[in-house]
C-alpha cells in the first residue's frame, strides 16, 4: 500500500504542517488508525461498485442503455447516500471530465497527479492516494482511488455514444463532459472522507 500512495508536493507540505501542529499525536497510533480506516473505506467503495455494477448490468440486459442510464442517474447517488448513512463516510465519485460530480480543488490536484502517474506507467488499478488533513479543527482522512474505463463503460462514456443515448444523457446532464474515453483511461476516482478515528 505505502508504495501506491505518493503524496503530491503541495498536499504533502499541507499534511506535514497539520501533523506538526498536533504535538500530542504519536506517529504510530495515527498510522494504525489510518490503515484501519482505509480498510473501512475500501469496504464502502467495494460495496458501492458491486451494487451499482449489478444494477447496471441487470438494467442493460432488461432495457438496454436507455434503461441503464436511468440506473446511473437515479441509483448511483442513492447507493452512495445509503452507504454513507451506514458508514459515516462521505463517498463520492468525481472526474476531471465530470458528468454529474465536479472535483473540488484538492480532488482536481489529486486527479491530475493520477494522470501523471498513469502516463509514467503505473497501472490504473494501483493508483491511490491519501492524506490526513485538519479541516475546521477536525482531523480528516481523505482517500482517493482511480477508476479505470472498461469496455462496458464506453456505451455511455466512449468516443461514439449512440446519438439517441447521448441526447438523453445531455437532457439529464446539460454540462456533460464525460465522453470520449477509451478503454484503460482513468474515468475518474472514488473520493472518500471522514473524521480520522484515532
Ligand atoms: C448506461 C450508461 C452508463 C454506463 C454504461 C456507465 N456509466 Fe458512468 N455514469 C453514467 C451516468 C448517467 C453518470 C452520472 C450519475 C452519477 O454519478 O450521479 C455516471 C457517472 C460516472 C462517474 C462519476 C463521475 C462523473 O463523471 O460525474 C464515474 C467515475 C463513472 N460514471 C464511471 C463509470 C465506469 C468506470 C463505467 C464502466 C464500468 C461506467 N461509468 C459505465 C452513465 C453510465
Amino acid at each position: 500500500m505505502a508504495k501506491q500512495t505518493r503524496l503530491i508536493p503541495s498536499l504533502l507540505a499541507a499534511t506535514a504542517l497539520s501533523v506538526a501542529a498536533m504535538p500530542t499525536q504519536t506517529g504510530t497510533s495515527t498510522d494504525e488508525a489510518v490503515t484501519a480506516q482505509l480498510q473501512d473505506y475500501k469496504a464502502t467503495m467495494q460495496a458501492f461498485g458491486k451494487t451499482l455494477k449489478g444494477e447496471l448490468q441487470a438494467a442493460m440486459k432488461a432495457g438496454g442503455p436507455m434503461a441503464a442510464v436511468q440506473v446511473c442517474n437515479e441509483r448511483a447517488p442513492e447507493i452512495a447516500a445509503n452507504l454513507n448513512a451506514e458508514s459515516g463516510h462521505t463517498l463520492r465519485r468525481t472526474s476531471l471530465k465530470p458528468r454529474a460530480t465536479a472535483a473540488t480543488d484538492w480532488e482536481r490536484a489529486v486527479l491530475e497527479d493520477f494522470e501523471a502517474r498513469q502516463a509514467a506507467g503505473t497501472p490504473v488499478g494501483e493508483i491511490a492516494w491519501h492524506e490526513v488533513k485538519e479541516v475546521d479543527g477536525e482531523k480528516q482522512l481523505r482517500f482517493m482511488q482511480a477508476i479505470a474505463t472498461e469496455g462496458v463503460c464506453l456505451t455511455c462514456h466512449g468516443q461514439d455514444v449512440d446519438p439517441k443515448l447521448k441526447a438523453e444523457i445531455d437532457r439529464l446532464y446539460p454540462d456533460d463532459q464525460a465522453t470520449g474515453f477509451e478503454e484503460g483511461d482513468i474515468r475518474g476516482a472514488f473520493s472518500v472522507t471522514a473524521a480520522l478515528d484515532d
